[in-house]
């Protein structure tokens, strides 16, 4: 599959690297292609992977991935453009944190309203999913480094199709078992406030391989 992941963080560089070990063909995208970060990945994760704007990851990709930051979440879609976008799957990994005021970060949008839904609302070409903004960047893509994999991630969107689609890579590609639909995509409103807690988890706890299990 050729897969657009926007983002040259450490979330988009996890993810597409390992979307390359599974055999797919990802285009990282950035704010001006030959961003250093990104091409640096790409030379480090070989011939499935290769690097330019924002507009070129997305016209790439048949399945989108959100991996900027939260501010520059609908600046990146759209430099993409709607001919880029229509149709297609947005995982929305992407978290509202502000650090204009030092640490920890609150959230520019909460309460009555989240990014995923703004995102959604700006772009109603997309099918956007939000997922794995809950854990760490290794842990989204190995559930398994983490109590053997036994522990919870949430989906929620407008779209069944692209939930079901999203829940299936997420079992099958980065071995999540437990796989919740909260429904459709105000529930990210839950998810997003989520990494208030995330956060001071983070501190208590010193390391990111940790998350939650609902038990019913
Ligand atoms: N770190 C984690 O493990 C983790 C876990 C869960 C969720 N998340 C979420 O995942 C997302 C990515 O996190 P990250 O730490 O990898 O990267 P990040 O530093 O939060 O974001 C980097 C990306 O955002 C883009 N960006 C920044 N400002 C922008 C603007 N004004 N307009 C357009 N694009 C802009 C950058 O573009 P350039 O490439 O042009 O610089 C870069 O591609 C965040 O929303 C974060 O909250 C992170």
């Amino acid at each position: 599959m050729k897969i657009g992941v926007l983002g040259t963080g450490m979330v988009g560089q996890t993810i597409g690297k390992k979307l390359c070990a599974l055999g797919h063909e990802v285009r990282m995208g950035s704010r001006q292609a030959g961003n250093e970060k990104a091409v640096a990945w790409a030379r480090s994760v070989g011939d499935k992977a290769s690097e330019g704007t924002f507009a070129d990851a997305a016209a790439f990709g048949e399945l989108l991935w959100n991996c900027t930051s939260g501010h520059g979440a609908i600046p990146a879609l759209q430099s993409a453009g709607p001919d880029s976008l229509r149709g297609k799957v947005l995982v929305d990994v992407s978290n509202p944190l502000d650090f204009s005021k030092g640490p920890p970060p609150s959230l520019f949008v909460s309460n009555t309203d989240s990014l995923g839904e703004q995102i959604q609302r700006a772009f109603a070409e997309l099918r956007v999913v939000k997922t794995l903004n809950t854990v760490n960047c290794d842990v989204m893509v190995d559930a398994s480094r983490v109590a053997g994999g036994e522990h919870t991630m949430f989906v929620c969107g407008n779209d069944a199709a692209a939930k079901a689609q999203v829940t299936e890579i997420l079992r099958g590609w980065f071995g999540w078992r437990d796989v919740l639909d909260l429904g459709d995509i105000t529930n990210a409103r839950g998810t997003e406030a989520f990494l208030l807690l995330w956060i001071r988890l983070w501190g208590a706890l010193k390391t990111g391989d940790f998350n939650i299990r609902v038990v019913r």
